[in-house]
């Protein structure tokens, strides 16, 4: 042994605290065996490797003994005595079948026998200790491994070196003990395996009796559960639901709505573009508002047209309590041969009336927009304060600022000009077409004072509305 013996040291001096250090340290001494066993020569030679090694005296098998196994912690104390008994196991089976035969003193067919018998004892022994796959792997390699499995030590020590009269027997015996290696060690194999497939089997066994596992529904965000409740209104009354990309190009989310370049309406609607490889055809958007799939919708169909277009829309506003830089709309558009501003307003009447209640009162003022002519803003009564202006309290109310009407959204009957866009005969036909913002709405309906909170996924605010 070299003069830095570690088995001359406890192993918490050695800094040894779990299994994978104390097989670290074994496999250190298994290297110091293997470089020992190939410098033993001659009976005597063999002999004292044999009495250094696991001998009774001052031997490494003594050593760890002492110092090792007696002083380890009861979480290591069974691997360090099963990693001792497969070293002493191995330098048992290698310091025989390195050596060759005439100095085991078998020169007779009976005496090789009986090496190969005591070879496969001490096999037995080793396999039977295997308890799972990576034992098993460990006792292949070394009965099998090519280069320097026991295996391979016989054909080199005991089958090449046999004198011509015991080659035969030699190689007759090598041939039994390889058979019954390979065969014990798939036995063990699928014993091991089996083993394992029962012990996961009681692990993974279903206990109906243990609780479940419960997991929270979640719920529609309320902007969706707003867009549903719009979309059934509409569709109630013949309506039918598109949508439409959130990219556009200028000509639909402007021109085609016969706002062109340079238009002072398009100054209200900041607008995002999207950063193009130069060259690229068109420049892109994110769209600021749904009315360019009137233009889209349009160009698809001949009329009669009636369809609702929910979807987000994007502007580059400054967030605050009633501004968003996402927000949600729903676009309206009705056209046919014979729609009047009558059908319009009764149309939207009918929805304000299914949204809030049949107490609410609706109006609608001038106001203006490049693609409607004329264009209106619909307000409604203060669904708060019951269109008085008076909070309950008797002071203001705070959502309509005592105004008793509350500005609801944009709209109008479509302007001849986007016709023109669309191939649409503005002699011929009519329609109107409006653009609900949903959050405001969705603020107004359900109390809330920040649209900000529509953004934020608090659970608290969204458990709410469930
Ligand atoms: C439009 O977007 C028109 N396209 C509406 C329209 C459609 C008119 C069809 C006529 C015919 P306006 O820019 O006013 O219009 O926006 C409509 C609604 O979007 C507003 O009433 C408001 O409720 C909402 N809105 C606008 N900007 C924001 C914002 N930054 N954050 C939240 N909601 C907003």
């Amino acid at each position: 042994m070299v003069s830095e013996d570690p088995t001359k040291k406890t192993l918490s001096e050695l800094g040894v605290r779990d299994a994978t250090e104390l097989a670290f340290r074994f496999t250190g001494l298994r290297a110091q065996l293997q470089k020992e066993l190939k410098h033993a020569k001659g009976p005597g030679g063999w002999d004292s490797l044999r009495e250094a090694w696991v001998g009774s005296g001052d031997s490494v098998k003594s050593r760890i003994t002492a110092n090792w196994l007696r002083t380890a912690p009861d979480s290591l104390r069974a691997a360090v005595a099963r990693d001792l008994e497969n070293l002493i196991n191995e330098v048992f089976v290698l310091s025989t079948v390195m050596r060759p035969l005439d100095q085991l003193r078998a020169t007779q067919a009976d005496q090789v026998a009986a090496q190969f018998l005591n070879v496969q004892h001490l096999f037995d022994t080793e396999i039977e200790e295997c308890v799972d796959e990576i034992d098993l792997g460990v006792s292949r390699t070394f009965w099998l491994g090519r280069s320097s499995g026991v295996l391979t030590h016989i054909t080199d020590s005991w089958l090449k070196t046999a004198s011509p009269q015991l080659k035969r027997i030699v190689g007759a015996e090598f041939n039994k003990l390889k058979n019954y290696v390979e065969t014990k060690i798939e036995a063990r194999r699928a014993a091991i395996e089996s083993g394992a497939e029962e012990s996961a089997l009681l692990r993974e066994r279903v206990d109906l009796s243990l609780p479940g596992v419960i997991r929270p529904i979640g719920s529609h965000h309320l902007i969706r559960q707003v867009f549903q409740e719009i979309e059934d209104i509409f569709v109630s009354i013949g309506f039918s639901v598109v949508e439409g990309p959130e990219i556009e190009t200028p000509y639909y989310n402007f021109e085609a709505l016969n706002i062109p370049e340079f238009h002072p309406v398009r100054d209200d609607m900041d607008t995002f573009y999207l950063e193009l490889p130069k060259g690229a055809l068109t420049p892109l958007l994110l769209r600021t508002h749904t009315s360019p799939m009137q233009i889209r919708t349009m160009e698809k169909q001949k009329p009669p047209v009636r369809v609702i277009v929910p979807g987000k829309v994007y502007r580059r506003d400054n967030p605050d309590a009633t501004h968003s830089f996402i927000f949600h709309q729903v676009e309206g558009l009705a056209v046919d041969t014979d729609i009047t501003f009558c059908d319009f307003t009764g149309t939207i009447e009918y929805f304000v009336k299914q949204f809030f209640g049949s107490g609410v009162k609706t109006r609608f003022r001038p106001s203006y927009f490049p693609f409607t002519e004329p264009s209106v803003e619909f307000d409604v009564s203060c669904p708060f304060c019951a269109g008085t202006g008076t909070a309950a309290s008797g002071g203001t109310c705070s959502k309509c600022k005592g105004a008793a009407w509350i500005e609801l959204f944009g709209a109008g009957m479509v302007d001849p000009a986007v016709y023109g866009f669309v191939n649409y005969d503005a002699k011929k036909v009519s329609g109107f077409a409006f653009g609900i913002g949903i959050d405001r709405l969705a603020m107004l309906k359900y109390g809330i004072d920040d649209i900000q909170a529509f953004f934020q996924n608090d659970v608290r605010f969204l458990r709410q509305f469930p």
